[in-house]
């Protein structure tokens, strides 16, 4: 039996971790859809047009660590704003939120376009004051050398471009639950998230 969890937000909200969480709580798979505009924008970089890349993804392109720097981030989000790149993602994806047993994705439009019919659907937030600090001190302890005002200037163009665009704009599905995490643990996000998902599964 399928059961879908959707989670969406912006760029350092704590998706990632609570969605690895969630999916280990109650055995589910997960699938961190940045990944897949992360492989396209990283091929983008490499001289490949956008779409080509996207219609040639395959499994192993997910894999790579050089997937998450600053510069692919920022491809990725370019590629983002390209109908043609979303729509060749989009039966991968639908396939994996029916896989059996159950399933986590987490992105910027599960619960609004890839899984409209997810029986949870979560957006994650905070401040992107927080947010910046966060992406900040984890590309400092993979020593990466960046600046804050850096970070957190990404992370404004990101949000902008993301939530701006015609195709699939970041923003909570209307049956969304929301979880602003700016001023809670992690700990505390987890637990609210398999709250709501334990309330739906009864
Ligand atoms: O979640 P992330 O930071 O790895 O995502 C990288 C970029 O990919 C993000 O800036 C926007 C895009 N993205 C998207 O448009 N839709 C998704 N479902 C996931 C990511």
């Amino acid at each position: 039996m399928s059961f879908t969890v959707a989670i969406d937000g912006p760029a350092a909200a704590g998706k990632g971790t609570i969605s690895r969480a969630v999916a280990a709580h109650f055995a589910f798979g997960h699938l961190d859809t940045g990944l897949l505009y992360r492989a396209v924008g990283a091929h983008t970089l490499d001289g490949t047009p956008a779409v080509e890349a996207a219609q040639a993804l395959v499994a192993e392109d997910l894999e790579s660590d050089a997937l998450r720097t600053p510069a692919v981030a920022q491809a990725a989000s370019k590629v983002a704003a390209i109908p043609q790149v979303r729509a060749a993602l989009i039966d991968f994806q639908r396939a994996f939120a029916r896989r059996a047993g159950g399933a986590v994705l987490d992105g910027r439009d599960i619960g609004t376009v890839i899984c409209p019919e997810a029986e949870v659907k979560l957006y994650v937030t905070a401040s992107a004051e927080v947010r910046a600090e966060r992406r900040y001190l984890e590309l400092e302890a993979k020593g990466l050398l960046v600046s804050r005002e850096q970070v957190l200037a990404d992370v404004r163009e990101r949000d902008a471009r993301d939530m701006g665009r015609s195709d699939a704009p970041l923003k909570p599905a209307e049956d969304a639950v929301i979880i602003d995490t700016s001023d809670m643990s992690i700990e505390a996000a987890v637990a609210r998230a398999v709250a709501v998902i334990e309330a739906r599964r009864d």
